[in-house]
């Protein structure tokens, strides 16, 4: 028996063989290294070398995906330390000076007549970061905008430790008068919706989430709604957009309703 002898590439079988596996071979990178990455939509524009890096696992170096960049500013707020640091009573005085101009809206103590938001008690990180958003353009209200515009870094400081310092008003769910609501309490694990009080009181705060009790309920659902249609934009991370968009009509209605709840002898000192 001479069996090494048949492994020689002179036999045409071996030849065959070897020619069928080393093209093969050569197919399959084809396909894979260019083919199927000149495939996806993204890398259409991308030069060849690019399409094989990338394909290969190694970091893409070529022109950055412009198809999505954001065309409108997003929130450039970072909470940091010194943000959150306790405020003086200077900057609270400072601060109420300045809210003078803002009382015919938000009230003169900080809760408002009307369906604006109230400002009174709200987290200081809350208040100083949809000021730099509404000044930057990162949230826009026709109405809101133009008071934001002109404040320097130290006026929405000072502006949010004054507010910060007033009285909010209390969480009000009396159970003989309200069902807790589920998607509060909740939330919606199925469509990955965290109970809403997990951020914003009731069960636990997370630092950026804003006081919802005693809002309107009108604002409210317009916040929530503005987040479903994407008009408002300045949640860090679209966390509030995934959240909404993910609620049911009834569901926003209810949450707005919740919170909204506040005592009669509360809704009439206010008016
Ligand atoms: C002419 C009415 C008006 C005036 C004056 C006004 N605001 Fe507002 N403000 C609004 C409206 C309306 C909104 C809600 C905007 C929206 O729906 O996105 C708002 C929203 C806000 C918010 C966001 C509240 C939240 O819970 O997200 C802050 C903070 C705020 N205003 C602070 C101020 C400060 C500080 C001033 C004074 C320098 C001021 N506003 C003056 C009408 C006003
Ligand atoms: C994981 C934390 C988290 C959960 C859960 C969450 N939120 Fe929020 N929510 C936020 C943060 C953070 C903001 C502030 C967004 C920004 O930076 O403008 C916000 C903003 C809002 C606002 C706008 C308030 C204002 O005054 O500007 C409303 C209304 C709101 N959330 C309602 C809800 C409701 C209703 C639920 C439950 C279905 C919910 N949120 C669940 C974190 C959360």
């Amino acid at each position: 028996m001479n069996a090494p002898e048949r492994l020689s590439l002179r036999d045409p079988y071996v030849r065959i063989s070897v020619g069928v596996t080393v093209g093969m071979l050569l197919l399959t990178a084809l396909v894979a290294f260019i083919v199927l990455p000149y495939a996806q939509r993204e890398m259409e524009a991308a030069s060849l070398w690019d399409v094989i890096c990338r394909a290969a696992g190694l970091p893409f170096v070529g022109k950055p995906d412009t198809a999505q960049a954001p065309t409108v500013p997003t929130s450039q707020v970072v909470l940091t330390a010194a943000t959150l640091a306790k405020p003086s009573p200077d900057s609270i005085g400072r601060g109420a000076t300045l809210a003078q101009r803002c009382a015919m809206c938000h009230g003169p103590t900080g809760v408002s007549r009307a369906d604006f938001p109230n400002l009174a008690g709200q987290y200081r990180a809350v208040i100083y970061k949809q000021l730099r958003d509404f000044r930057s353009g990162a949230r826009v209200n026709a109405v809101m905008s133009p008071f934001a515009a002109n404040l320097s870094e130290q006026d929405m400081v000072d502006l949010s430790a004054y507010y910060a310092s007033l009285p909010r008003l209390p969480a009000y769910h009396p159970q003989q008068q309200q069902q807790p609501t589920r998607i509060v309490i909740y939330g919606a694990p199925t469509r990955g919706i965290a109970p809403c009080g997990a951020c914003h009181g009731s069960l636990d705060n997370k630092p950026g989430s804003p006081w919802l009790e005693g809002q309107s309920a009108v604002y409210l659902k317009v916040q929530l709604e503005a987040f479903v249609s994407g008009h408002r934009r300045n949640d860090i991370n679209a966390q509030m957009r995934n959240i909404a968009r993910a609620m049911t009509p009834q569901e926003i209605d209810e949450a707005a309703n919740y919170y909204a709840s506040q005592p009669v002898e509360t809704i009439n000192a206010a008016e």
